[in-house]
């Protein structure tokens, strides 16, 4: 089924210039941006976003990290885009991913992963809507 699922390319990948080579995976994958802009999240943002890890040990790390520069926020569209997009990620930590994934090839470590995707559909339509109103998306019909 076509699904839409929210995607972040996360301070480190912006810092190093690489959005448009991970746009290109999205596209090559099959995966249409139907949203997309560039922000430099709060703090407070920052927790809202992760609130579901908050009581985790890296959570203040994460919430540093997220917002010590500039990130690319997408909506993606396509044929199974959770999974599709998760696949093309690669593993949370890029000493996993394997090999020819977005983590592996443009991530250093585990808190510096290069991008986030959605786990789920139920994730992804909160987090959508977490960074784009209604309006904002623009479902492709080609
Ligand atoms: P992300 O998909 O953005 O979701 C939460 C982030 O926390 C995750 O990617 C990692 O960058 C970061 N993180 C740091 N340590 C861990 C850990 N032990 N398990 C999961 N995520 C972690």
């Amino acid at each position: 089924a076509i699904e839409r699922t929210f995607s972040i390319i996360k301070p480190d990948a912006v810092a190093k210039n690489n959005i448009g080579a991970i746009y290109n995976r999205f596209e090559t994958a099959g995966l249409k941006i139907i949203a997309s802009k560039m922000v430099h999240l709060s703090k407070e943002q920052a927790e809202g976003f992760y609130a579901e890890h908050s009581e985790r040990p890296f959570f203040g790390a994460l919430v540093a990290f997220m917002t010590s520069g500039p990130i690319m926020v997408q909506a993606l569209e396509g044929e199974n885009a959770v999974l599709a997009h998760r696949d093309i990620l690669g593993a949370t930590d890029p000493a996993d991913a394997a090999s020819g994934t977005i983590r592996a090839d443009f991530a250093e470590s585990i808190d510096e992963n290069a991008a986030h995707g959605s786990d789920s559909v139920a994730s992804a339509e909160r987090e959508v809507a977490y960074f784009f109103s209604t309006e904002e998306l623009c479902p492709r019909t080609r």
